[in-house]
């Protein structure tokens, strides 16, 4: 074969993908499971690099060797079938890549099918949704070095480019690692959205703004240390309009979910990390869409909302919405160091917020605040202890105190926010009630608990005090 690379799938990402790296000058062999998806792409998006394939056996033939198959189908059952339909084609040597957003573990295993036939298996990252594909995406890439080598000028070429022209592209560690880290960067973006949400019901609710006005604050939060690609669409969903009506109220409040963010609750919860503020907002998207929501309106009427339409207002929001964001990022990362130290995969997370710079979803000015961070202090137990996020934390604590109290008291519901303070409460407050914890579950369970004044493990013999 003398084909460069291998697509199979040509969905949105897969098309766009296909040509972008045909764009940069490598020849692109193109599969699809129905060929109707491959004939529609191949009519529309003529190129001259992209080569359609209607038989799974030639499109492997199609490809020089070592083969570099890249998979973007749908995660899940389709990747282990079209992994068991394509591994007797291949040979020994050949790098099967999947793109989609795979479970790390399923990565893993596939990993291991792979390597008994001697092919190498990449589980790879893809962040920036369509335009990301085409124009140039976040590429987190999880396999062997030996693997990455020969395919990273690809993806190198292909990959957005942060401002220092440092391509958003890197092997981040083997098998799963780089689905993990892009499983907690969908994670981090569930946060991120939640608290725009949030910011953006309490100053519509409370502050009585409309979306065009809302679209004006947003654009000008974007021009700040928010700057950020989902501040900047926030602005322009705001901003859209249809026969002169917003076109976001148009929406139906109800937000739905592929998975990635639950997946990083879930093993945030077994990795014994807390990132409260992305479970908050896997909650407060599963509770937009229960049904009794219509009836709980009538049953618990909320309180009465006051108006509080004042510049310091928004301003206080915006700083809520920094400080609480803060807080969802060092939950991130904190769940990257325990992970890596789980799996032995060494990650590197000054490198991960370099690729997180540009490309993907949570692309932010913010991240060259982290990657500094890491630099300057890469065992940095939280990130919130970095002198720049602890000045930051210091100085919004305040504000994020009052706009989720003013939240509370009208009835307007702010988990992520709340939940930031929170974890910063339960993190530096002097007792958090875990003694209390210890007495009760000594009390029925013999379980022990540590003392203050003495070293050891300790059981006391509880009296009964009051009959019950
Ligand atoms: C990205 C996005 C992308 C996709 C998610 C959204 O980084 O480009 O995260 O992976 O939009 O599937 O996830 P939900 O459908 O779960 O919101």
């Amino acid at each position: 074969g003398v084909q460069n690379i291998g697509i199979i799938g040509m969905g949105v990402m897969g098309s766009n993908l296909a040509l972008n790296i045909a764009d940069h000058a490598y020849t692109v062999s193109v599969y699809n499971h129905t060929p109707r998806s491959t004939e529609n792409f191949v009519r529309d998006h003529a190129h001259a690099n992209i080569i359609p394939y209607y038989d799974l056996q030639q499109f492997i033939a199609s490809l020089e060797k070592p083969r570099k198959i890249m998979l973007m189908i749908v995660a899940g059952e389709p990747v282990d079938q079209m992994i068991a339909r394509i591994l007797p084609l291949t040979d020994a040597g050949d790098i099967i890549i999947d793109g989609g957003n795979s479970f790390f573990k399923d990565t893993q295993r596939r990993t291991q099918v792979c390597r008994e036939k001697g092919v190498f298996f990449v589980g790879m990252g893809i962040s920036g949704g369509e335009t990301g594909a085409r124009r140039g995406p976040a590429v987190m890439v999880g396999g062997e070095s030996t693997a990455y080598e020969k395919i990273r000028h690809i993806y190198e070429a292909v990959a957005a480019k942060a401002d220092d022209d440092k391509p958003c592209c890197a092997h981040v560690g083997p098998d799963g690692a780089g689905h993990f880290v892009k499983m907690v960067h969908n994670g981090i973006e569930y946060a991120d959205m939640q608290l725009i949400a949030e910011a953006y019901l309490l100053l519509k609710e409370m502050g009585g703004y409309t979306h065009a006005e809302l679209a004006d604050i947003f654009h000008d939060w974007n021009t700040g240390e928010l700057h950020s690609y989902l501040i900047g669409i926030t602005a322009d969903v705001l901003a859209e309009t249809e026969d002169g009506g917003s076109v976001l109220s148009m929406i139906a409040d109800r937000a739905e979910q592929k998975g990635t963010g639950r997946w990083t609750g879930i093993e945030a919860l077994a990795e014994g990390v807390d990132v409260s503020l992305i479970i908050a907002a896997c909650n407060a998207r599963v509770l937009s869409q229960v049904a009794g929501r219509r009836r709980a309106q009538i049953v618990f009427p909320r309180p009465e909302r006051g108006q509080v339409k004042a510049a310091d207002f928004v301003e206080a929001v915006r700083k809520s919405l920094y400080t609480a964001k803060i807080v969802a990022y060092a939950q991130g990362f904190a769940l990257y160091q325990k992970a890596s130290q789980t799996y032995g995969w060494q990650l590197d997370y000054r490198r991960i917020a370099e690729i997180f710079r540009a490309g993907c979803i949570i692309q932010a000015k913010f991240l060259d605040t982290i990657s500094t961070a890491y630099a300057e202090d890469a065992q940095v137990e939280n990130l919130l202890f970095h002198p720049f996020f602890t000045g930051k934390i210091k100085e919004g604590e305040h504000s994020l105190r009052q706009v989720a109290a003013l939240g509370l008291a009208a009835g307007i519901p702010v988990p992520a926010m709340a939940g930031a303070l929170t974890y910063l409460d339960a993190y530096a407050g002097p007792c958090v009630g875990a003694n209390l914890i210890q007495g009760l579950r000594d009390y029925f369970g013999a379980h022990t608990f540590r003392r203050t004044d003495k070293e050891g493990n300790f059981h006391h013999v509880w009296r009964e005090h009051y009959k019950r």
